[in-house]
């Protein structure tokens, strides 16, 4: 199937203290219609600038060095901010962010906020982009749509106002779903419906989605391929049921040690030791090395990058094989 996106070689250089760094380094990944990808990573890896890079939404200090982003085979023009400008294979994309009532609009009703890309988008006129806002109310499980249009984002729940930012994101008609940690804020029942729906939506309506997360425990329940993130380069990218029972990255089978495993409450989280380093302070190597208890001299000299360890899957680690001997050790004992 030809892939609906594909982002090729992204690099986005951000600026701190007026010192450049690969904020998003090399970046790569392809997603055909109606699938999802997650991508998961401790804060700071470089999720959220891969998605403003990929919406030609970067930050003011941020910068896109290289890369393409291709949407239904057609690149996407972009400026040194990774601006994009208007392209209207733009608008086959829609985003998400975490914090909906920030993003909304508040002295606007919802309904009004949701109708906006059906009229200056799409161009309807006034009564069917308003019948359009009450269908996407609908749509995202929003029950009596037609009163809570004339709602007002303070007045609806943290649940809710998610579901109008969803509704707001498929407004323009999108075929494909960014979204930025869209439940992070939400409580665990609400969190399951919001995915519930996302599922619906790739179902019922063909939505390709990339969902980002730090959660490694909501992976499963929303994509079926995922891609770990370290110091803005994937490390391992693959089939989600194979990385999470089988990870081939020492990073990755530390988040999954750090989660709080539901089906086995009796394991106790053990934390990766030590934080994310400093992208300013990057030595050469492969960057998981001051935290890995598989590092070797090698890794401190040797530029790592993504290679096959199994079907569709690939991990950047030059120990891979070791990891594996040790889980199927660890499996035996
Ligand atoms: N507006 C900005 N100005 C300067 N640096 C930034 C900006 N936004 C992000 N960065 C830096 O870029 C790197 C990647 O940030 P990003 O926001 O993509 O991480 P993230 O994986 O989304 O983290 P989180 O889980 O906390 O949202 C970090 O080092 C961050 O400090
Ligand atoms: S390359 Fe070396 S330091 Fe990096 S994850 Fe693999 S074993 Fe650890
Ligand atoms: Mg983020």
């Amino acid at each position: 199937m030809t892939p609906v996106l594909e982002v090729e070689g992204l690099v986005v250089e951000m600026r701190r203290h007026r010192v450049a760094f690969r904020a998003v380094d090399d970046v790569s990944f392809a997603l055909e219609p109606g699938s999802a990808l997650a991508i998961v990573g401790e804060s700071g890896c470089g999720k959220s600038l891969t998605l403003r890079a990929i919406m030609g939404l970067l930050p003011n200090r941020g910068r896109l060095i290289s890369g393409r982003v291709i949407v239904d085979g057609v690149t996407l023009p972009s400026d040194a901010r990774g601006r994009g400008r208007g392209h209207r294979q733009h608008r086959r994309m829609s985003i998400v962010f975490q914090d909906a009532l920030s993003a909304l609009n508040p002295v606007a009703t919802i309904g009004s906020q949701i109708a906006e890309a059906p009229r200056h988008v799409l161009g309807l006129g006034g009564a069917a982009s308003r019948a359009r806002a009450v269908e996407l109310l609908r749509l995202v499980g929003i029950p009596d749509p037609e009163r809570r249009y004339h709602a007002y984002p303070h007045e609806l729940s943290g649940g809710t106002r998610q579901r109008v930012m969803i509704a707001i994101a498929l407004s323009s008609d999108p075929s494909i779903l960014l979204c930025d940690e869209p439940t992070t804020a939400l409580d665990v029942t609400i969190q399951t419906q919001i995915l519930a729906l996302l599922a619906d939506l790739r179902v019922e309506r063909g939505l390709a989605l990339v969902f980002v997360t730090h959660d490694l425990g909501v992976v499963s329940q929303v994509a079926e391929r995922v891609a770990v993130m370290y110091t803005g380069r994937l490390v391992e990218t693959g089939p989600t049921a194979a990385v999470l029972s089988a990870p081939r990255h020492p990073y990755t089978s530390g988040l999954l040690a750090a989660a709080l495993d539901v089906d086995s409450p009796e394991r106790e989280p053990v934390p990766i030791p030590g934080s994310l380093p400093d992208p300013l302070g990057l030595t050469s190597g492969c960057s998981f090395q001051s935290r890995c208890q598989f590092a070797t001299p090698e890794c401190v000299t040797t530029d790592v990058r993504l290679e096959r360890v199994g079907p569709d899957h690939e991990a950047a680690c030059l120990h891979s094989d070791v990891l594996a001997a040790a889980q199927a050790a660890g499996r035996r004992g």
